[in-house]
This record gives C-alpha cells, structure tokens and sequence, in this order.
C-alpha cells in the first residue's frame, strides 16, 4: 500500500502549478501518477525508466506481454522515440496531432524495453489536453501511459473511477474532472505502406482516409479466428461488474429481454440512448444520450454505474458502427457476455 496523492487541479491557478510540479517530479523521480487525457485517464511513468514502468504494470495487474503508450508533448520529442516512417504518416500527423491517435512505428530503443514489451515497435501518442500537455512538458521525459484502471475493467472516464480502482497502489492522480471523447485512442500502425487500424477509436477510419486514402483493419478485430496484431486486443476487456447482454434489433426486442429477465426474478440496469431509453418500461435505466459520440463519452461511466449487489444484469443496446459507433460497438462486443441478435 502506497500513499496516493491527489491533486485537484480546477479552477485554481496558482494552486494548480504547484500540484502541477508534484505531479511531474513524482513521474521524474520514477513514481506513477494518473492523469486525464481527452480520451480516458492514464497512469503514467517515466518511459525511459524500467523500473519506473514496471511499477505500472504492478499496480494495474496487466499482462506483461502487452506494450504501452508512450505519450509525448510535440511532435519533435515524437521524431526521437522512432526511426524512418513512411511518408502518409507526416500528413495525419499534420492533421490529428494533438489528438486521439495512436501511432504504431518503428522503435529506435529510446523507450525502456518494458513498454514495448519486447517488439520493434512503439506506439507513441501526444494528447490532447491541457493537463496532459502540462504534465508531459514539465516531466520532460516520454511518459508510458496505459488507462488508468485495473486490468479488464472498464477504462477511467474521472477521477473516481482511477480512485476507486488504483487508490494505494500508485503515487499521484490529477483529477482533472471528466474527460471528453470517452473512449480510447484509435492505434494505427505504420510499419507498412498502409496504414493498418489495431484498435478503433476517437478517431475515426473515414477521418483517417480522407488524409491519405486507404486505410486497412486489422482482420483480427473481426474475425475471432485471426490473432489480433496488437497484443492488448486479445484480452477480454472493458467488464463490467455483472454480466452485459447486447441486444441488437427493435425497442420491442429490448423491452421482451429485460421481461424475460425479471421474470426469471432477475434485476435488471439498462444502458441505452436517449431515444430507445424514452420507450422502454418499467425498468432502472442510464441514458447514455442522444447522437454515438455523447454515447461515446458516457458509456465506461455508465459500465460502471451498475454494481453487483445492486443489479444481476445490464442490458445495452447495440449501437450504428457508422463513425465513432465503430470504437463504441468494438468495447461492447468484448464487454459482452452474450449478443442476442
Ligand atoms: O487513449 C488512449 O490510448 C489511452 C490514453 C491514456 O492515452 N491509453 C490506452 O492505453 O488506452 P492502453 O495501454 O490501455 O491501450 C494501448 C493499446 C493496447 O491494445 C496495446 O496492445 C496497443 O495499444 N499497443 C501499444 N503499443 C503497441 C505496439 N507497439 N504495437 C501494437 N499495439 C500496441
Ligand atoms: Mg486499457
């Protein structure tokens, strides 16, 4: 058990530049700290210290074999963590930098071995928020971050969920208040003369191709038979604390599941848009909103709200894979114990 710091860091100024200062002498000194990003919250440490990112993996119980994020505040200190990348890369760096991608590529060993877990790539990721920019400037050092959650949980969208799954095992969190897109970083790999999508996230494939054409996804995202090419994809993720069942169809379909459900004595929480919200019964629901990106921005929240104890069962709706939709129905379909079509 460690002592966990914690930093508020609204609304004041001068208070915020000291805590600001903590938090990146604890990253120097080779300590963990979360922080919020525009996608979820992450738990950082020195990348270029083993030690120091070894921590991170303790501290979430994540399997050794799946590499970090190094994230980093400018595209330069981006130039000296890779070697040669091809040429599309400049483009949607020019474009989605700062922002929710994650660039798959070439590692030039600059980072501790332990965030790359062993490959000759690296994913590198500079943020777009104002305390992550901070933090990452006065740390000066590329920061490993995965989310901030134990492993197989859903990831941190506020500081109460980094608190409630990491306080005592970490050294710092900078509640920073609730992040924006929701979910994680879109992580595209480079190596290759097309650019593969290994996780889909805040940004979207049509955004992606409207910078430099095609683009690919990885076939083992959607076929359960082919190995997904980044290692983190395989695990079961994104669980909730009792089993989720994704209901795709009609409201009349969704309404006949959460029935069925309570009749055999179960309790049911439903998750779902505002507009199927508003026409079912008789039943506990959170309303993630009302277009796919606040759906986005609500939905690990929402994984979380439903505890054992309270509930037996969380019904979700399944959501458009148009845009974001692609990201949101990617974390449900691993959250999921069962899909009734
Ligand atoms: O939005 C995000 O990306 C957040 C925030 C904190 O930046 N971070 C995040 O990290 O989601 P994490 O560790 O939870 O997910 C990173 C994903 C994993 O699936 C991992 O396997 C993959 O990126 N990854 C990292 N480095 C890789 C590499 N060199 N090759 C292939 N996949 C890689
Ligand atoms: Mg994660």
């Amino acid at each position: 058990m460690i002592e966990t710091k914690r930093w508020n860091i609204r609304n004041d100024e001068t208070y915020n530049k000291q805590a600001m200062d903590q938090a990146a002498d604890q990253i120097k000194n080779g300590h963990t700290v979360a922080f919020p990003t525009e996608t979820v919250y992450g738990l950082g440490a020195d990348a270029t210290n083993e030690a120091a990112v070894a921590k991170i993996f303790e501290a979430k119980g994540r399997p050794q074999d799946n590499p970090l994020i190094a994230h980093v505040a400018t595209v330069e200190q981006l130039r000296r963590l890779v070697d040669n990348f091809p040429p599309y890369v400049e483009k949607l760096i020019d474009v989605y930098t700062p922002g929710p991608l994650t660039f798959v590529l070439p590692s030039n060993g600059a980072c501790a071995k332990n965030v790359t877990a062993g490959l000759s790539t690296v994913g590198v990721r500079i943020p777009d928020h104002p305390v992550a920019q901070q933090l990452l400037q006065l740390a000066d050092v590329p920061v490993a971050a995965p989310s901030a959650n134990l492993s197989g949980k859903p990831s941190p969208t506020n500081a109460e969920h980094v608190w409630d799954d990491l306080y005592g095992k970490i050294a710092g969190l900078l509640d920073g208040g609730s992040t924006g897109v929701g979910l994680e970083s879109t992580v595209i790999d480079c190596t290759q003369d097309i650019p593969v999508i290994l996780r889909p996230g805040g940004v979207t494939k049509q955004q992606l191709e409207a910078v430099v054409g095609t683009v690919m996804i990885d076939p083992g995202l959607a076929n359960e038979k082919e190995k997904p090419k980044s290692p983190g994809m395989k695990y079961r993720h994104y669980s909730p604390e009792v089993p989720l069942l994704l209901v795709a169809g009609t409201v009349a379909r969704m309404q006949a599941t959460i029935d069925e459900r309570q009749i055999k004595g179960n309790r049911v929480g439903v998750l779902a848009s505002e507009q199927i919200a508003r026409q079912l019964h008789h039943v506990e629901i959170r309303n993630l909103g009302s277009n796919l990106h606040e759906v986005a921005s609500n939905l690990y929240d929402g994984l979380r709200a439903f505890k054992q104890g309270d509930v037996d069962v969380i019904i979700c709706e399944a959501f458009s894979e148009e845009g974001i939709g692609q990201a949101v129905m990617n974390r449900l379909k691993k959250a999921a114990s069962e899909i009734i079509r």
